[in-house]
């Protein structure tokens, strides 16, 4: 009875998620995406709204269920992404960007399918970087706290302090990618301020509660 009355650590408190891949197209059949699932982002807005927060999630194409009683707009290229981003992030007190947000765009969509030719010609496409999402956050007048995810394929030490630093994030989470792309476990490492927490090999659903707790914990939750 007393934990049914307790408020939840997150009562009150408005977080904003990004979560998945993003797609940028090349025509209007094709284009470029990552192996991100979506999973790590989505139990995140799980364990955040059952810890009692109003939850949203921008999420890019997944094809997973919106979880109960968060507010879920799906979202395609890192374009929109960031915009839908921008346009709510205000009145929020936590930002967490766990998408993995394609770097590049294609410069010039084509309108019509890009047709074979036989021969030598083949299309050279030409890349622009997409906005950064986490710093656009992070560098607003009055942030919410920000928490960024990243996987790194080697030297996840080095480079998750080094990227904290560079995003300017109190928190960022590493994991190992892209080895736990689509899986139901992961490992992550937390980068703060204080240095490196490690929570060991679980199933994503009770990492992402252990970091909800590590976050409110930092809110004064
Ligand atoms: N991120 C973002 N917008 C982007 C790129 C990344 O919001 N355009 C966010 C991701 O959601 C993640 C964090 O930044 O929280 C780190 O992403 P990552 O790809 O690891 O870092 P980059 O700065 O893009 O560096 P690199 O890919 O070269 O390692
Ligand atoms: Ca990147």
């Amino acid at each position: 009875i007393v934990t049914a009355l307790a408020p939840k650590r997150l009562s009150g408190r408005k977080v904003l998620i990004t979560a998945g891949p993003t797609f940028e197209p090349i025509d209007p059949v094709r284009g470029i995406t990552n192996l991100s699932s979506g999973k790590m982002g989505y139990a995140i807005a799980r364990a955040a709204r059952e810890a009692g927060a109003e939850v949203t999630l921008i999420s890019g194409p997944t094809g997973l269920a919106a979880p109960h009683g968060v507010n879920r707009i799906k979202v395609v290229t890192a374009q929109q992404m960031h915009d839908a981003v921008m346009a709510r992030v205000a009145g929020h007190q936590v930002f967490i960007g766990v998408a993995a947000v394609a770097d590049w765009r294609v410069a010039e969509v084509s309108a019509q399918k890009i047709k074979k030719k036989d021969g030598h010609d083949v299309p050279q496409l030409k890349f622009e970087q997409n906005p950064d999402i986490l710093a656009a956050v992070a560098a607003l007048p009055s942030p919410p706290y920000c928490v960024g995810f990243a996987a790194e394929s080697e030297e996840l030490l080095r480079h998750g302090e080094e990227k904290r630093r560079r995003k300017r994030t109190p928190l960022l989470v590493g994991n190992i990618g892209p080895q736990t792309f689509g899986l139901d476990d992961n490992e992550l490492i937390l980068f703060d301020e204080q240095g490196q927490t490690h929570f060991p090999r679980a199933d994503k659903q009770s990492l992402a509660r252990s970091l909800i707790d590590e976050i409110a914990r930092r809110l004064g939750g």
